[in-house]
């Protein structure tokens, strides 16, 4: 999920400045918990631009730049992550300065600013996508910075005098599991497929990351905290403070300093000045570059547009005097109606005026008025500086903020601290925020590959940690929290990082799917006071009991593009509210499970009474969307149990309305063209329900095999066959010539976009958890879903499925037509599985 560009997708060219800075040296991550190992390139090129054909094969051997041939393409042959480093074996000793580039797709490589940069949140990752190393002597340099995922990079060499490079790569910061060595596998008589469920194998290993392994990009000193070109990092304790002076002191160290004040609680909107020196630059291939002794003025997330995300044009302006490097300065920066007045030790240097400004203004972002909002600090690319004492004076006259920035508590404070937990992200370089939503699938996607259980267990726990006891959000949790906040200040996010309203849904939903999964009450009693706490909240705030629909005005919802009283929202509430309803019965609390079947119950009707349209074949998307029927409304109505088989078969049939080219668009309401959105996420959910449809609803093979074909073997397949896209993991958006759907900028290892990794597992291998209507009890069935296989023309299929607490794996295979079906299945000692054999011949059971 990326919320910022939902409405507003639109390219804007991005020719600004660029510099760089190396600080390379400082023993980046030092101490943290991250494997030891490097990636290196599989294969490279050396010549004058970046190609994607005629690599040769890459085995460690030296790569001499000289100015001929500055330029070395580097392929990992799929998406790796870590701190870039090379290892210089000769260099003049005149020193060079080499340009490091990094791209999910090839097509990065080719633009100033790779497929970044990413500025609109500090993801403890370098918000740019390339940077200069100054290497003056042989041996390593290290970046300061992850790179979070990139199969393509560049080197090239700036200056004149050549230089060798005897090794290159990325000091990993995750650890990447060969698909063939996870405790996790699938594969078919059709290869194809055994791709698929790789894809989101795999984004699991770069998205999902260890606890203190992804560490800070400030660094705290006795001095001041040294922080290098990034993002700005904002305060979370002065996001209600207005029309205030803020002084601090700085020392540049390389290029110039930079800082907010009036910005945003989500990230920072809002004014953004960067003042630049007169000392040494490093080079840099950008057309545009930075004047010294200015101050630059920008307002949005940046001094430059990045990709999707616009800023206001940059003001520039002189120093009335010159700034030296590795000198300390006094800067104030004073809000006032009209602008900011900037005086540097005490003298006047520059006044902004806030005018120009205003139509960038996004109360959705950033703050309402120019002269609200906190402050932050952060240079531009290139540049480094050291931060201390900062203060702040209201509009009394009384200091109403000091921070000497010298101590630990910083960290938290700025939202920069190393990941105290296992989580996993959005997106592994790009969108590398905490989507609770996005999760439904991660869940799923682990139980079935990487076996990792434990970040399932890690996620719910950091939901409850963070969920409001009390205040204007209690009983919510977040909906996308970033890595590096202290949780004490989550209430600085509220309420737009706690906002959108189905994400919450999902959460429950992955409670549900942890349960049927483990078993594992021990986790889920701990939290059933929260549990029962937010689905009371989610009732309260956002059901119109009028309409037994969801529907409020601070309610969001990604699944109904924002409409009210809309399907797909409310059917996954009942999809949650069942799930519970297993735990609320495990745990003995009858109550809570009798409420939550009756409420079920009455939503469920109030969709089939409001919303079930016969004229149009399938349900409608919302109330406020009659004529319109969507995908989620389709699937989610299917996968609560609400849909009968009538009404599955239609909707089913009626999703040819959503096709376009290569998949399924979210919505009738949605037009056809080039720039159509179409996402792996949500057709993700189709694909589940499509077999749910078939064997709960008994929809007649016919009908779903042909979306189910189409969905595994045309519209997924998109993301392996291309070579300049490909990067191993599935992807966030696709466009309906199959490139990647928000251009350079989107996620090319989203886990969000890997559903058919589970439900090739689940139902073509066969093996999933089903629970006993009568029992209640949750158990392993070996029964792959036959009529779908033999759709797909598979012959055989084999794989394995991790089991919870690191107990092993259950080994399935299948093979042979209809008439003569061979099933093998082997699990540890005590694991029961259930095998439904093919034509409905009788079970048996093995132990
Ligand atoms: C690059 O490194 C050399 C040697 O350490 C140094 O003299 C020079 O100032 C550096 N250049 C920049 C732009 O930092
Ligand atoms: C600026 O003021 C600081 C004290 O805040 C002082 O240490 C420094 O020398 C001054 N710098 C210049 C260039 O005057
Ligand atoms: C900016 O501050 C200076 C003093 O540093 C003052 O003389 C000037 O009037 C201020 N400008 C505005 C527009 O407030
Ligand atoms: C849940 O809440 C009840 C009533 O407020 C309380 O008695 C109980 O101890 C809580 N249980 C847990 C596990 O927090
Ligand atoms: C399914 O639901 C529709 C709409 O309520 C109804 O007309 C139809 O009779 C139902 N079909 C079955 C088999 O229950
Ligand atoms: C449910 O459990 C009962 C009792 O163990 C068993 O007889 C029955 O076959 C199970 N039903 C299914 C659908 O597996």
């Amino acid at each position: 999920m990326m919320v910022f560009f939902i409405k507003c997708f639109q390219f804007y060219n991005t020719f600004l400045f660029w510099l760089w800075v190396n600080l390379a040296d400082a023993a980046p991550g030092a101490g943290i918990d991250a494997p030891g190992r490097s990636y290196t390139p599989v294969a490279y090129s050396i010549g004058t631009e970046p190609v994607i054909n005629g690599l040769v094969k890459y085995a460690g051997g030296p790569l001499k730049l000289d100015a001929a041939n500055p330029v070395v393409t580097l392929d990992y042959g799929a998406n790796v992550a870590g701190f870039p480093f090379v290892e210089v074996s000769s260099v003049s000793a005149s020193g060079a300065q080499i340009e490091l580039k990094y791209s999910e797709p090839f097509g990065g490589l080719k633009e100033p600013w790779s497929n970044g940069p990413f500025l609109y949140v500090n993801g403890l990752m370098n918000s740019f996508r390339t940077e200069t190393f100054n290497v003056s002597s042989t041996g390593p340099t290290t970046s300061f910075f992850i790179q979070g995922g990139q199969r393509w990079q560049t080197i090239t060499l700036l200056s004149k005098e050549s230089i060798t490079i005897n090794g290159v790569g990325f000091r990993a910061n995750v650890d990447i599991t060969p698909i063939n060595e996870l405790p996790g596998s699938f594969s078919t008589s059709n290869d194809v497929h055994d791709g698929v469920w790789g894809l989101g194998a795999r984004s699991l290993d770069l998205a999902c990351v260890e606890a203190k392994s992804q560490p800070s990009t400030w660094e705290v000193t006795k001095e001041g905290a040294l922080v290098r070109g990034q993002y700005p990092a904002i305060s979370l304790r002065a996001v209600g403070f207005k029309n205030y002076e803020m002084s601090f002191s700085t020392k540049i160290v390389t290029g110039g300093v930079g800082w907010r004040v009036a910005g945003g609680a989500n990230g920072g909107y809002g004014p953004y000045f960067v003042l630049t020196t007169g000392g040494p630059k490093l080079l840099s291939t950008s057309p545009l570059q930075l004047r010294p002794n200015s101050l630059i003025a920008g307002y949005g997330f940046s001094i430059i547009n990045q990709q999707l995300l616009p800023s206001a044009p940059a003001q520039n302006f002189d120093l009335p005097n010159a700034v030296a490097d590795n000198e300390w300065y006094r800067i104030t920066t004073a809000i006032t109606s009209t602008g900011y007045n900037i005086s540097i030790n005490g003298t006047h240097a520059v006044f902004v005026p806030s005018e120009p400004f205003k139509p960038y203004i996004n109360p959705g972002i950033g703050t309402s008025a120019l002269t609200d909002g906190t402050f932050g600090f952060g240079p531009f690319l290139n540049q480094a500086a050291y931060y201390r004492d900062v203060e702040v004076i209201g509009q009394d006259g009384s200091v109403i903020y000091t921070n000497s920035l010298t101590g630990d508590d910083v960290y938290e404070e700025y939202g920069v601290a190393i990941n105290p937990r296992a989580v996993c992200l959005d997106g592994s370089a790009r969108d590398r925020e905490i989507w609770i939503g996005d999760f439904v699938h991660t869940a799923r996607m682990i139980a079935v590959s990487t076996g990792r259980y434990d970040y399932i267990e890690s996620m719910i726990d950091f939901e409850f940690d963070w969920q409001f006891l009390d205040g204007p959000g209690a009983g919510l949790v977040p909906m996308q929290a970033p890595m590096g906040i202290g949780k004490q200040y989550r209430a600085a996010l509220y309420p737009l990082q706690f906002g959108q309203t189905d994400y919450h849904f999902f959460f429950l939903v992955t409670i549900g799917d942890y349960y049927t999964l483990t078993n594992d009450l021990d986790l889920l009693s701990k939290h059933w006071n929260g549990t029962k706490f937010l689905v009371e909240t989610l009732i309260s705030r956002y059901l119109d009991t009028a309409t037994n629909l969801f529907a409020a005005s601070d309610a969001f919802w990604f699944t109904a593009q924002n409409t009210q009283h809309a399907t797909a929202p409310t059917a996954l509430f009942v999809i949650a509210l069942k799930k519970l309803v297993d735990i609320a019965q495990a745990l003995g609390d009858t109550e809570t499970a009798d409420f939550y079947t009756t409420l079920s119950q009455t939503i469920s009707k109030a969709i089939n009474d409001q919303l079930w349209s016969p004229a149009l074949g399938a349900y409608r998307m919302s109330l406020d969307r009659l004529g319109d029927t969507a995908l989620l409304a389709t699937a989610f109505t299917i996968r609560a149990g609400i849909a009968n088989t009538t009404q599955a078969t239609t909707g089913i049939q009626k999703l040819s309305d959503l096709f376009y080219q290569i998949g399924y668009k979210d919505s009738t309401a949605i037009g056809n063209g080039p720039g159509t959105q179409l996402s792996p996420n949500v057709q993700g959910f189709l694909l589940e329900s499509l077999f749910l449809a078939h064997i709960q609803l008994n929809v007649p093979a016919s009908v779903v095999v042909p979306v189910i074909k189409n969905l595994l073997e045309v519209y997924w397949p998109h993301m392996i066959n291309q070579n300049q896209y490909r990067t191993g993991s599935s992807w966030e958006y696709l466009f309906p010539d199959g490139s990647p759907g928000i251009g350079l900028f989107t996620s090319l290892n989203h886990p969000w976009g890997g559903a058919p990794t589970y439900i090739y597992t689940d139902f073509i291998l066969g093996v999933r958890r089903e629970r006993n209507a009568s029992t209640g009890e949750a158990g392993w069935v070996f029964d792959p879903v036959w009529e779908v296989v033999e759709g797909l023309g598979l012959t055989w299929a084999k794989g394995k499925m991790p089991l919870p607490g690191g107990k092993g794996w259950i080994e399935a295979s299948w093979s042979g037509e209809k008439e003569s079906t061979e099933m093998k299945i082997t699990a540890p000692e005590g694991v029961k599985v259930e095998v439904r054999q093919r034509g409905g011949a009788k079970r048996r059971e093995l132990l």
